[in-house]
């Protein structure tokens, strides 16, 4: 291939900065096996694990997982509770290891509605790893896009009362900084494991210019090779925001913006 050949300039070779992932077939994966869907559970958290550490070694800077969402609290009760139990259990167990690896826990969605425990180790996880910057790993938890949506629109609405926003300045710059996601990138990629071809109510506008990859391995199989994949496939795509191939691909001259 002749050097300088044209080439995708977007993505060709990068690793995505922020990750998201829609963990998902815990509850299939232990059915499959005739386990109760808790067992499912406990495996997809050293998942967690694994991916959390494959992630950094790769190069990605934020990865959010998407570990319970607003719907989920229609599960069985022993299901919710369970989760919620195994929540607490993790956030206590890795504490000493994002301290030791340097990890920036943050969390986005109605986390104030989760029981006490689970609210009092995250405050403590969270404060403990504040000043760690290369590294962040996202809890979404309670999290739906709707409900951040009008959450959102509700603190905009008491902010242009209190005369601190204008409404005739409303822009997307302006109103997403009362998401809940304010102060953190775009994703770039979003995985979606088990099969499923959808979003479920997860980063529906900050996710409006993300790669999506949906891979048939549920959660608790999913390894660092396939995460590995999901970067390779996301580095073979073409961002365009609008743009054409021809655009992208052009050098890129100030005075052509
Ligand atoms: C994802 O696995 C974990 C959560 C939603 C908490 P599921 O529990 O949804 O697994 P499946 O989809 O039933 O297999
Ligand atoms: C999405 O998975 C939520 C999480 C992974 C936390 P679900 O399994 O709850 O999604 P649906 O109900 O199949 O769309
Ligand atoms: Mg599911």
């Amino acid at each position: 291939m002749p050097q300088n050949a044209a080439r995708p300039e977007s993505a060709q070779g990068k690793v995505p900065a922020h990750v998201a992932i829609i963990m998902d077939g815990n509850g299939r994966w232990a059915q499959q096996r005739g386990l109760p869907r808790l067992e499912g559970h406990r495996r997809g958290v050293e998942t967690v694990r694994t991916v959390t550490n494959a992630a950094r070694e790769l190069g990605v800077r934020m990865l959010t997982l998407y570990a319970f969402s607003v719907e989920n609290w229609n599960r069985p009760p022993a299901e919710v509770g369970g989760l919620m139990r195994l929540l607490e259990f993790y956030l206590k167990q890795e504490l000493k290891t994002f301290v030791q690896d340097r990890v920036r826990l943050r969390t986005i969605g109605r986390t104030d509605e989760l029981p006490a425990g689970v609210q009092r180790q995250l405050r403590r996880t969270i404060t403990e790893t504040a000043g760690f910057t290369d590294y962040t790993l996202v809890l979404a938890l309670n999290y739906g896009s709707r409900t951040e949506v009008v959450d959102a629109a509700r603190a905009y609405a008491a902010a242009v009362a209190a005369g601190e926003e204008k409404l005739n300045d409303s822009s997307w710059a302006t109103f997403s900084r009362y998401l809940g996601t304010a102060d953190l990138p775009d994703p770039d990629l979003i995985i979606r494991t088990s099969g499923e071809t959808r979003l479920s109510n997860f980063l529906l506008l900050q996710g409006a210019y993300a790669e999506l990859v949906f891979t048939p391995v549920l959660w608790p199989d999913f390894t660092r090779d396939d995460l590995a994949a999901a970067c390779a496939e996301y580095a073979r795509r073409e961002r365009r925001y609008g743009r054409t191939t021809e655009q992208v691909r052009a050098p890129v001259h100030p005075a052509s913006k």
